[in-house]
């Protein structure tokens, strides 16, 4: 499959994924920001490369199981989303094309809202009595709640007023008060329970709660914002009449919205909302515009899964003032200490926010920081909250400067200050309880020295009953280990005392990688073991030595020194010696780094045809050993073309602009010089 296809389904399942997670399990890991940025490139992918229909109806592969409680209902007309932009320009867009295919010039007549972040229901009404509440599931089929929704006590059961049609469909929004929301985690707190992120999410659980007293008790709101009506006379012209006779029923709608006839009303709505939507006792993401005209909407219509009469224009997240009512250190598996911040929680965006990590000293200097001070959070990207500014004006004298300390506040060893104190780490390594359990994770996990089977639940069982101390305790374990350990059995454990056994051979890159040294990620393991080629070199190197490997500066070359330097680390690191089968990448075998490979070093390859003597695979592996990157396109950039058999058109290219071209034969006559 070209590269391309692999991006843009790529794409395409990620947004899969997080629609399944959004509309089926209630629940969503990324913020809207992130959803439509995901849709926009997804969009610029199919306009780019005009994608087939056949790719584009690749199915819902994914995770398409009931796993519902409530009797599912098919709705009488389709809950759909809506199109939506985060600016302005969005709009003026949308405006355009309607008006395009309206052939008019003329003012259009919007009705617009506030978008509520909940989640959407339809309620279906008999002769004015409540007949049954739908989730709304996929769109078409939803789950029965009524029941629960019978709690909610703004929803009518019977309607107000006589003139109701025969049948009533009316959808809204179903979701929780920032102040119940706050309440309820203040509780579950104290209780121990877990907190839940957002209103949405606890709406969303609440109102599918088999328990309805539970669903009573959250204190669930709704808001009506749209009906439609079967068997009746009523036919009103405008999208106001109907909300007007929504309330008149007894319906909470909106108590904000506007009728606009011009771009410049709409965002004069959207500012006035975003500027005082932290002040609304509910999240809210936007607004949505509809227009008003019933026989408009009619003649305007749908799309796929919305109606084109419709725009949300979202907000990004905003700031909230809070104050800053204490301050930890935390210290990470690295042993990086982090400054953290907690404060009264707020929400943003949806989200509960009790703390905010303050990065580093500098960091804290920059913002002129005190404990006690009032401050404005955001959420960077929608997602990560930060602190934009500290609010000096409301500053108190009873505020205390935020002092660092000097010993570890988890093991009390002495922290290690560099980059001109902007880093603190704990040199501790295993020797640490804040970095102990982590570290051992990390150095069974994939990238390090990895046991298949032991698994990160079994090495926290493991480490608990103190049976995982350090690296070495995973290959002391027995058949005994593992005797009180809930669901491991004997033949589990025959498995996992094998796969010990296996991973015993492993690579000096991912040994060093293992050891979890501070700022030494993949790439300089990798870099070090090319360098040093066995671990003892490794361990005798010098200052000097170590500055000469690609990637090492200074603070690194101080870290691994400072690692290699502690009894406890050399210890452990000696017994590993003595257990583990430790090579450098491929050693013995072809793949090894050696003088006849350095010209491989940094240049870029582009591979054409079929290789017959060594697989492409392995040619590309035999290159990227060796410092080569592959590519993919000729350009000036290349510096050699290797040719197979039945090669393409790479070939004139190359020759075009003078790239060096190898056959596979010269190739390999090459690397075996
Ligand atoms: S009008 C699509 N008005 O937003 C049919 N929808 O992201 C017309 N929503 O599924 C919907 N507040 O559940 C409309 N004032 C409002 C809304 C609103 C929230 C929800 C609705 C929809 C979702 C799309």
């Amino acid at each position: 499959m070209k590269l391309f296809l692999k991006k843009f389904l790529k794409i395409k399942l990620k947004i899969q994924y997080y629609d399944y997670l959004y509309y089926t399990l209630n629940s969503s890991i990324i913020s809207d920001y992130q959803y439509d940025k995901l849709c926009f490139s997804l969009k610029s992918f199919k306009k780019k490369y005009k994608i087939k229909k056949s790719y584009l109806e690749y199915k819902n592969s994914l995770i398409k199981k009931n796993f519902s409680y409530f009797p599912e209902i098919t709705h009488k007309t389709p809950m759909l989303s809506l199109f939506s932009g985060s600016q302005i320009e969005d709009f003026e867009q949308y405006e355009k094309k309607i008006k395009k295919f309206l052939n008019s010039s003329q003012n259009l007549e919007y009705f617009c809202d506030l978008k509520f972040d909940g989640l959407a229901i339809s309620l279906v009404y008999e002769k004015g009595i409540l007949l049954y509440a739908v989730t709304r599931g996929d769109g078409l089929v939803g789950e029965n709640v009524t029941v629960n929704v019978m709690t909610i006590s703004t929803i009518p059961i019977v309607l107000l007023n006589k003139n109701v049609p025969k049948f009533l469909e009316v959808r809204g929004e179903v979701y929780m008060k920032k102040k119940d929301f706050l309440l309820l985690n203040k509780q579950n707190y104290l209780k121990d329970k877990k907190n839940f992120s957002n209103p949405r999410n606890i709406a969303a659980g609440s109102l599918r709660h088999r328990d309805p007293e539970i669903t009573r008790q959250r204190n669930l709101q709704f808001v009506a914002y749209s009906c439609n009506f079967f068997e009746s006379i009523l036919n009103l012209e405008n999208h106001d009449k109907n909300m007007f006779l929504l309330k008149k029923w007894g319906f909470p709608i909106c108590k904000y919205f506007t009728i606009c006839n011009t771009i410049k009303e709409v965002y004069k709505f959207y500012e006035k909302i975003n500027n005082n939507r932290a002040k609304l006792n509910y999240e809210i993401d936007g607004i949505v515009i509809k227009i008003n005209s019933k026989a408009l909407q009619k003649k305007i219509g749908f799309v796929n899964k919305a109606p084109k009469w419709a725009f949300a224009l979202k907000f990004f997240s905003y700031s909230v003032i809070t104050k800053v009512i204490g301050i930890k250190f935390s210290i990470g598996r690295t042993g990086i200490l982090t400054p953290v911040a907690f404060v009264k929680p707020i929400i943003i965006s949806g989200v509960l926010i009790r703390k905010v990590s303050l990065y580093n000293k500098k960091k804290i200097e920059q913002l002129n920081l005190c404990l006690g001070d009032y401050v404005k959070i955001y959420r960077a990207g929608d997602v990560i909250p930060k602190i934009e500014k500290v609010l000096l004006e409301k500053r108190l004298i009873t505020v205390q400067k935020i002092i660092f300390p000097n010993f570890c506040p988890v093991c009390k060893t002495k922290l290690i200050f560099i980059k001109k104190d902007s880093l603190i780490y704990c040199p501790a390594s295993f020797f640490c309880s804040a970095q102990n359990e982590k570290r051992l994770l990390h150095f069974s996990s994939k990238q390090g020295v990895y046991i298949p089977g032991l698994g990160i639940t079994l090495i926290k069982k493991l480490f608990l009953k103190g049976i995982l101390k350090n690296p070495v305790d995973f290959f002391k374990l027995n058949k005994k280990s593992f005797l009180n350990i809930s669901r491991i059995g004997s033949i589990l454990t025959k498995k996992i005392l094998n796969s010990i056994q296996k991973s015993k051979k492993v690579t000096l890159n991912k040994f060093i990688y293992s050891l979890g040294i501070f700022l030494v990620g993949k790439v300089v393991s990798q870099n070090l073991s090319d360098f040093f080629g066995s671990l003892n070199n490794f361990l005798k190197a010098k200052y000097k030595n170590l500055r000469q490997v690609e990637g090492v500066g200074k603070n690194i070359a101080n870290s691994i020194l400072l690692f290699l330097k502690l009894k406890e680390n050399q210890k452990i690191i000696l017994d590993l010696q003595n257990i583990l089968f430790i090579s450098s990448f491929f050693a013995n075998s072809f793949y090894v780094k050696k003088f006849s490979m350095m010209w491989i070093y940094d240049k870029n390859f582009v591979l054409s045809g079929k290789f017959l003597i060594f697989s492409k695979k392995k040619i590309f592996k035999i290159i990227k050993n060796n410092g080569g990157n592959i590519k993919y396109d000729i350009s000036k950039k290349i510096n050699f073309l290797i040719i197979g058999e039945k090669y393409g058109n790479k070939f004139k290219k190359a020759k075009l602009l003078k790239i060096k071209i190898l056959s596979e034969k010269q190739f390999i006559q090459k690397i075996k010089k």
